[in-house]
């Protein structure tokens, strides 16, 4: 029997085509592990009328750790809610870890010393899908409330103290394993007064613990006007789901883009590695992307899963293929292939340690 059941979702567009090229790379460094492909994502939706149904929940409770693609999700329909969102809440994932690293022979890069990891709160926020297309009755009552018009609709941000300081901590522990000396914490807190007064309240509390780490806050608008004046500055950065959500999109930039962005969802018995992109519809099928952020999201899911040594050799043999500039998608101004890319990658994986 193999060491690990490991789900395989590639879901829509894209997904499908990153995914293949990740069993290459995993398939060259020998993971004794079983894989199990299950569906998800705008097809089953289709189908079924759930775009994560029964059985691929049932997939990812019975295997340790998931791989996913990408799905498509089209704003505007009646009952839709995004699988990948769903999937983040029902397991409690609450953790979304996006490293952001330069590796050196990248023509895209901003400057070759970025390298930062940021972790976004994935549980919380104005992805629980509270929302109301008027205000509800009951609320009018609320001082304050005669302020908002009979037309408004309503988004709820949803922060708890305790989803705050889990995610600040194991932002934090991260600093401390690997040795990085600063926590960034991005709010708003000036204008969210309460949930961004939550979540710094709860950074105070966590910062406690690690002394031996700088913490700095920053408002968010700021931080994306930083990001692009000194990148290098930002080691671990740690924020709401929302905020993590469109400033990792930014970050991805000055390393190549979404073909650079892999991401980890942890929770702490289940985690699903994907690359940040999403279904890239007019890409879907023809092989041409860049497999990169997902073939960095299979390390990530290794380092979850212990195989540090499997997961170092595969970041190695993605900075050789870098360095080389050989095999470049389209992205990157090459003319490679999705599988081309692969391949180089794992030509380059070494012999184990
Ligand atoms: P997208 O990430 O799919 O693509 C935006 C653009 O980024 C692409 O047109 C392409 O130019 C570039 N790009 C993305 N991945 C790339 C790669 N691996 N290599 C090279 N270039 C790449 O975002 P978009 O167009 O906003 O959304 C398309 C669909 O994906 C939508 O239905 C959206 O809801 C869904 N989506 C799903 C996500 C997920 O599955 N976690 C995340 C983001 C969007
Ligand atoms: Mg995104």
């Amino acid at each position: 029997m193999a060491k690990y059941k490991i789900a395989w979702l590639p879901g829509d567009g894209i997904g499908v085509d990153v995914l293949d090229a990740v069993k290459i790379v995993l398939d060259a460094i020998e993971l004794d592990a079983e894989y199990i492909p299950g569906e998800i994502g705008w097809e089953c939706w289709e189908k079924y009328g759930d775009a994560l149904p029964p059985h691929t929940v049932d997939l990812l409770k019975s295997t340790d750790c998931c791989m996913f693609g990408a799905i498509t999700s089209k704003p505007n329909v009646k009952g839709y809610r995004s699988p990948i969102v769903r999937l983040r809440q029902m397991f409690n994932l609450y953790i979304n870890m996006r490293p952001i690293k330069a590796f050196e022979g990248n023509p895209l890069n901003y400057n070759n010393n970025i390298d930062m990891v940021i972790f976004r709160e994935n549980t919380e926020d104005l992805y629980m899908g509270i929302e109301f297309e008027k205000v509800p009755d009951e609320w009018r009552k609320t001082p304050g409330m005669e302020r908002v018009p009979e037309s408004a609709g309503i988004s709820l941000r949803v922060i708890t103290p305790e989803g705050s300081e889990r995610i600040i901590r194991a932002a934090f522990e991260y600093a401390r394993k690997h040795g990085r000396k600063r926590v960034t914490v991005v709010h708003k807190a000036n204008v969210i007064r309460v949930t961004d007064g939550i979540f710094l309240e709860a950074a105070a509390r966590v910062k406690e613990d690690y002394p031996e780490i700088e913490m700095e806050d920053v408002n968010v608008d700021a931080l994306t006007m930083w990001l692009i004046k000194k990148p290098e500055w930002y080691d671990v950065v740690v924020t709401t789901n929302m905020f993590g959500d469109i400033i990792s999109d930014e970050a991805s930039q000055l390393v190549g883009g979404l073909g650079f962005a892999a991401s980890g969802n942890i929770g702490d018995k289940y985690g699903v590695f994907e690359p940040s992109h999403g279904s890239a519809p007019k890409y879907a099928g023809q092989y041409k992307v860049n497999p990169i952020a997902a073939i960095l999201a299979s390390k990530i899911m290794l380092d979850w899963l212990g195989e540090t040594e499997k997961a170092e050799r595969i970041q190695k043999a993605v900075a050789t293929v870098m360095k080389e500039g050989k095999a470049f998608t389209y992205d990157l101004g090459g003319t490679a292939g999705t599988l081309d890319v692969a391949r180089a990658v794992a030509g380059h994986i070494s012999a184990p340690v």
